[in-house]
């Protein structure tokens, strides 16, 4: 089922997320609509606050590069990783890329974080994993787990930019209001 996506500057999405402590269907339904969800807006990632659910869930979903033009395809739901309880073990280095939310839809710019993390976590049926990426996924964790903490990637911005960030979405949100 299709959720709705929570917009900055809703309050919501600063709540602290908590942990999951039953792994049964309604833990599975949500993941499952999570993953249609961030589909239907060509996201990469989402986590539960973001539909209203405060608790420490997230997923993520890599495009994998093919000729075709479908979507559906180009992230499979086999592909999803599916992010339960995460906490960091280890962190180092620096990386910068160009992030996007689906919270904050039309805005990209560039954040740093920790080039390589190791994470800790659990999936749908609480089995605990270990994550150990330096690329492109490790950015994404650090960003999702982040949503878990009530904290957005614009929050990660240089006053500068976020300042500037903040006149462009309130002209935008004027714009959408007429
Ligand atoms: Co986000």
């Amino acid at each position: 089922m299709l959720r709705e996506i929570i917009i900055y500057p809703d309050k919501r999405l600063k709540q602290l997320s908590k942990p999951v402590e039953k792994f049964d269907q309604e833990l599975h339904t949500l993941l499952d609509d999570m993953y249609e969800t961030m589909i239907a807006k060509n996201g990469v990632g989402l986590a539960g606050i973001q539909i209203g659910v405060a608790k420490q869930v997230l997923i993520i979903n890599i495009p994998i590069e093919t000729d075709s033009q479908e979507p559906q395809k180009q992230q499979p739901k086999e592909n999803t990783l599916e992010v339960i309880n995460p906490r960091i073990l280890e962190a180092e280095g620096k990386n910068r890329y160009q992030e996007g939310c689906l919270s904050v839809p039309g805005y990209f710019e560039e954040v740093e974080r920790y080039k390589r993390v190791k994470v800790e976590y659990q999936d749908r049926y609480g089995n605990i994993t270990i994550i150990d990426d330096d690329d492109f996924l490790a950015i994404a964790l650090q960003h999702e787990m982040d949503h878990l903490g009530g904290r957005l990637f614009i929050e990660r911005l240089s006053l500068l930019k976020r300042k500037k960030f903040e006149k462009e979405w309130k002209k935008r949100q004027k714009r959408k209001g007429k």
